[in-house]
């Protein structure tokens, strides 16, 4: 049913609308007066019911309320969006007196295993060597069989291997317990000389304060016609003086095994353990294992497709992890894995302070 439009009033919509005090109540407004069953509306569906004379009048008078009505509701929208805004303006002040907050560059750390591969890399480089990788997930060929671990050999138990599940072929793939396939993976892949660092991870089934079952190894490989252990000795002195960041230091050379050379050798430093909680290298009367290394089998080389009446060559592997903690004083490995932010604010390094050999190593 048409509302009567005598009950309508302009004025009363007019100052109403101008009241509303947020989009809202406006929007009520609107619903009440033009919505589909709203006042005006219903006083304009009425004008068809009118004789014509009626409508002649009423109509230009009703559309013109309707118009009145519709720009006021608009003006109102605009005061209202416009007050809002200001609102925010005014609550939401910058403080430009603030200090200025540090950039990533200057607020993130570089962990120390990242800042200790980054240095050898910079000695290794430095004597010619280059830098080689390979997978985290090995085949037992190339992680054992083709380092001169025959099967069954009693040291393969030595390095506590995790095993994946069998595949569609029966063949059980390994996390590699050490680096030294990526020797064999180098030496089928390129021409004598080869002279490579290959810094990764490596896995055993090992868990306390000096093992983690995920660890970090660099190997070390030098094949040509001539390579003798006297090269050899010199690089691993050349290395460790450099690492160390001493001008001299004596090493220890001990005889060992590992399948995979032959002489095998273990290298020891000398160090001051003296003061309690420090180690110092190149003084004192102490010796501290750091690698082990020796010629390269001649299986091995046979593996890599080498001849062996042609060629020889050195090799040699350490933890990576365990020579950060001797060089930076960290007393517990397993805070190397956990992810803690106020270790890495304290241990770890800037990221601009990249380690070279002219600038300093450790900056
Ligand atoms: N692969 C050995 C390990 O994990 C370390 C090693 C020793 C590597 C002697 C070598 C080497 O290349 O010559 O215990």
């Amino acid at each position: 049913m048409a509302t009567p439009e005598a009950a309508i009033s302009e004025a009363e919509i007019v100052a109403a609308i101008e009241a509303a005090a947020d989009e809202a109540a406006l929007e009520a407004i609107r619903i009440q007066e033009l919505g589909k069953k709203g006042r005006i509306s219903e006083a304009l569906k009425g004008l068809g019911k009118m004789t014509q004379d009626e409508r002649k009048e009423a109509g230009p008078r009703l559309n013109g309320l309707r118009d009145r009505v519709q720009g006021a509701i608009l003006a109102r929208r605009e005061t209202l969006a416009e007050a809002a805004t200001e609102a925010r303006l005014a609550a939401e002040t910058l403080d430009v007196s603030l200090p200025v907050r540090s950039s990533p560059a200057a607020r993130g750390r570089i962990h120390p295993i990242s800042q200790v591969i980054e240095e050898i890399a910079a000695i290794f480089a430095d004597m010619g060597f280059s830098i080689a990788e390979g997978p985290d997930i090995e085949t037992d060929h190339y992680n054992f069989t083709a380092l001169n671990f025959p099967v069954g050999h009693p040291a393969r138990e030595m390095h506590d291997t995790f095993f994946l599940q069998p595949d569609a072929a029966g063949e059980r793939k390994v996390l590699r317990t050490h680096t030294s396939p990526v020797q064999i993976r180098t030496m089928e892949t390129s021409e004598p000389p080869i002279r490579i660092v290959i810094p990764g991870k490596t896995y055993r089934q090992d868990s306390d304060a000096t093992h983690s079952p995920m660890f970090h190894q660099v190997e070390g490989l030098v094949v040509d016609k001539g390579a003798t252990i006297a090269n050899m000795k010199w690089v691993l002195e050349e290395f460790c003086k450099a690492f160390f960041e001493v001008p001299a230091l004596n090493m220890r050379f001990r005889p060992s095994f590992f399948p995979f050379t032959e002489p095998s050798l273990e290298v020891d430093i000398q160090c001051d353990r003296s003061r309690p909680g420090e180690v110092r290298f190149g003084e004192g009367s102490d010796w501290m294992e750091i690698l082990g290394c020796g010629m390269v089998h001649p299986n091995v080389l046979r593996a890599g497709g080498l001849d062996p009446d042609v060629y020889q060559g050195f090799a040699w592997g350490m933890g990576i992890d365990r020579i950060a903690m001797l060089k930076y004083g960290m007393p517990d490995l397993r805070a190397f894995f956990e992810a803690d932010i106020r270790w890495l604010e304290r241990y770890g390094f800037r990221p601009l302070d990249m380690p070279t050999l002219f600038g300093g190593l450790s900056g």
